[in-house]
């Protein structure tokens, strides 16, 4: 296969299934590999990761999708007032505003809040297993937690959450531009719709009755006299805040439960404490990330490992690939929680980095240890069923018995 064929059948459902092998080959063709007109693809982690930090690259934003999708205002699900599609002073001026309610003191805080969210969950589970009853992972468990930690830090009342996931599934498709349909961008812009509203109600209620939460501290911040933010982009912010709060560590929970499942030995590594749950997490994001890439685009003319881009080009960040890069991670492919090179680009790098990074990562060491204490005898039950996209990589079911 060339470059070309071996991007398409990344996009094919069997590439989307086992992307590794394939990117195992795109390490062979390059760093940076030009992959259709103005398409390149950057499966090198050194590559990735010097565009990340760079500002000479940026994410794509309302004035890049006027050029190459005039139509995307129509879509409410293609909004570009998240800090994901903000750059330069805009992205700043957001970025600061979030980034004060994430800090380390602040995440480290809610240690003890997830650990008893944890155990209740671990008890729903028992109740639900008891008697060799199979349970689903990912809906009791991968999902819970995560969603119910962001609901409660934000200040989303519990009625809605249920809703979430199905929600942020629909609303995803539009990360995935290679595989995106006409139903899927409506199925989009309908949850789009739905979430915006809620966080409106939302927004309302805490403007009149305002509580001890993220969402009240944020509506106060924009209704201050040099407010530095508007409604508007305050409500697309929560709605990026909530879905990447959840949708992203449920993968992380579910990738590092399958891994378990089908390795004994790194299950009684994490029980006995010989492997530390956080290097554990943190060689789970490396070696089956959550998010396998992201884009951005050159502002001016530049050379990249060689290859020439510029303003009308697009760089598919190959996150995924970068940690399995062979010039990066001795033996890529092998999962070993206590190697000495980490440092995977999960989380991204430069600018946007990953605002949640240390909340994912807290509850994935809080989460692991505290499972596989609890069912001494986990495993399978019947097969799993993947996520179909090649963005956000996870289970959409990991049905397991607690023994
Ligand atoms: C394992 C879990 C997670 C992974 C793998 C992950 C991954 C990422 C990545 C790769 C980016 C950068 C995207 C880019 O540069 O284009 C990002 C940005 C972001 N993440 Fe996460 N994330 C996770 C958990 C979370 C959590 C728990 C939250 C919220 C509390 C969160 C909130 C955000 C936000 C707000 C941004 C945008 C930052 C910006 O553009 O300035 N993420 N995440």
């Amino acid at each position: 296969m060339d470059a070309q064929e071996t991007f398409n059948a990344l996009l094919e459902p069997a590439g989307r299934d086992d992307p590794y092998p394939l990117y195992a080959a795109l390490h062979e063709f390059g760093d940076v590999i030009v992959v259709g007109p103005g398409l390149m693809l950057v499966p090198g982690y050194a590559a990735a990761s010097s565009v990340l930090r760079d500002p000479g690259f940026k994410a794509v934003d309302a004035k890049r999708l006027d050029q190459v999708y005039p139509g995307w205002r129509d879509h409410p699900a293609l909004n570009a007032e998240s800090l994901l599609n903000l750059n330069g002073d805009d992205h700043a001026r957001i970025r600061a505003l979030f980034a004060r309610q994430f800090t380390h003191r602040r995440v480290q805080a809610l240690e003890p809040a997830i650990g008893g969210l944890t155990d209740a969950l671990l008890d729903v589970m028992a109740d639900l297993g008891a008697g060799g009853a199979p349970v689903d992972f990912m809906r009791e468990f991968a999902f819970a937690l995560p969603v119910t930690v962001i609901c409660e830090l934000i200040g989303v009342p519990e009625q809605h959450r249920e809703g979430f996931r199905p929600l942020a599934r629909r609303l995803t498709a539009t990360l995935e531009p290679f595989l995106l349909d006409a139903a899927g961008l409506a199925a989009a812009d309908a949850a789009a719709i739905t979430l915006a509203e809620l966080f409106a109600d939302l927004v309302a209620e805490r403007t009149t009755r305002p509580r001890d939460d993220l969402l009240s501290a944020l509506v106060a911040a924009a209704a201050a006299d040099d407010a530095q933010i508007s409604t508007a982009e305050l409500i697309q912010n929560l709605i990026l805040l909530l879905v990447a709060g959840f949708e992203t560590t449920t993968n992380l929970l579910g990738n590092g439960l399958r891994i378990i499942l089908s390795d004994p030995t790194v299950g009684d590594g994490l029980r006995s404490g010989q492997v530390a749950a956080e290097a554990f997490a943190d060689e789970v994001l490396r070696y089956d990330s959550p998010v396998q890439y992201t884009n951005r685009v050159p502002t001016g003319q530049a050379e990249l490992d060689g290859v020439a881009v510029g303003p009308g080009d697009e760089l598919v960040l190959l996150l995924g690939a970068a940690n399995r890069d062979p010039a990066r991670f001795a033996d890529p492919d092998e999962f070993l929680p206590d190697r000495a090179d980490g440092g995977p680009l999960s989380f991204g790098a430069g600018a946007h980095f990953c605002l949640g990074a240390a909340l994912a990562r807290l509850e994935g060491a809080i989460a692991f240890p505290r499972l596989l204490r609890r069912f001494g005898d986990l495993s399978q039950a019947g097969e799993a069923e993947r996520r179909t996209g090649l963005v956000l990589r996870g289970f959409e079911r990991l049905p397991v018995s607690l023994g």
